[in-house]
């Protein structure tokens, strides 16, 4: 039976106090209130749009509400399923994101059920790009959450499979990563990276949100630029003028750290650990390509597909260089500004 055409196409949007989600949030919000913008879209299957932001908290809520992103808001904690059941409450479309933590996989594979229950019609999930035959625990979790999705909502979905984000480079594991011109960035240093911005994910979240009949059942790899870590760090330096200095965090640091911040938190170590693993492959990987490589042949760079971004969202993906103009606030401290 066709849908009323007055009852709004109604998106939940998860994650809006976080990096992605809070851009898919302010994307939707542009996209919807800008008449006349060639990408302006403000129904989706011939209904209006309406928009649910959700929080883990009444406070955070209460605060994600003061930026006026979405038309409400309603409490989500993952680790709460009982609560799913109320807060699908007659949503057509969701945008899923989870925090970095094993209980990704109960807490996503929970949520997808109450989905398909709800009777959703459009699922678009912030998976990640998988290396394939690596045995990386947490990339096989994403992949197990990816593959129960196809199967529970078959048709209904999107997966977006982002690599590394450039965010990573001044917030990650619960810190910020820049502290007086200092970066404690995790990863290795020297070897090629696939970047991606989290706005460039959040507004491809957004276009399929609002497009979901161009983006069912497709699966769209986020990498837009290749470089090092070292390099992304010399070209921030240089666009903001501003001195940085790297100190890379090893993956055991960065373990430590999540250790230090609760030891408690099982699920959230194991991520961890994951991440420590992930690093020690990708080293072992880079070590073994540099020994095959002949000499003065160039190194071998991995692919980014640029015009993905291009495609979807209508603009060039944000580099490495914009990205900085565009966040020069993480780097007020080295520039003598506030933080
Ligand atoms: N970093 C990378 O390079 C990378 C690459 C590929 C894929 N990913 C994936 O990206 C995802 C993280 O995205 P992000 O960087 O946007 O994360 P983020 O900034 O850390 O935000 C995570 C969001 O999820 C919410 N959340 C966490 N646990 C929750 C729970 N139990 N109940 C309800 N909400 C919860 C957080 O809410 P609070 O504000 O309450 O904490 C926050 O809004 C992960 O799934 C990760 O695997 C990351």
């Amino acid at each position: 039976m066709p849908s009323d055409p007055t009852t709004p196409w109604t998106i939940l949007v998860l994650g809006g106090t976080g990096l992605v989600g809070g851009h898919c949030l302010r994307h939707l919000k542009a996209r919807l209130s800008a008449p006349g913008s060639p990408s302006h879209t403000v129904t989706v299957r011939g209904r209006p749009v309406r928009i649910i932001a959700t929080a883990r908290s009444q406070d955070k809520a209460r605060l994600l509400a003061q930026q006026g992103l979405a038309h409400e808001y309603r409490v989500l904690d993952l680790d709460q399923p009982r609560t799913f059941k109320k807060v699908l409450d007659g949503c057509n479309a969701v945008f899923f994101v989870n925090g970095y933590t094993a209980a990704m996989m109960h807490q996503a594979k929970w949520f997808i059920d109450a989905a398909a229950a709800a009777g959703v019609e459009h699922f678009v999930h912030l998976s990640a790009d998988i290396p394939k035959n690596q045995f990386i625990q947490h990339i096989a979790w994403h992949e197990l959450i990816d593959a129960y999705l196809e199967t529970k909502l078959p048709n209904k979905w999107t997966l977006l499979a982002p690599g590394f984000f450039t965010e990573n480079i001044v917030t990650y594991n619960g810190r910020k990563r820049v502290e007086n011109g200092v970066i404690t960035a995790l990863g290795n240093p020297n070897a090629p990276i696939q970047f991606i911005a989290c706005e460039d994910i959040g507004e491809v979240a957004a276009c399929c949100l609002l497009d979901p009949d161009a983006h069912l059942g497709k699966t769209h790899t986020l990498l837009t630029e290749v470089t090092t870590i070292a390099e992304a760090v010399r070209t921030i330096s240089r666009v903001l003028h501003t001195p940085l200095t790297l100190v890379p965090r090893t993956a055991q640091q960065t373990y430590d750290e999540a250790l230090q911040l609760d030891p408690q938190d099982g699920g959230r170590l194991a991520y961890f650990a994951c991440i420590r693993d992930l690093m020690g492959v990708t080293m072992a990987g880079l070590e073994a390509r540099e020994k095959a490589r002949p000499q003065g042949a160039p190194a071998k760079r991995p692919p980014v597909y640029p015009e993905v971004i291009r495609e979807i969202c209508g603009r060039e993906p944000i580099t490495i260089e914009r990205w900085a103009k565009r966040n020069a606030e993480w780097f007020g401290d080295a520039k003598g500004g506030k933080l």
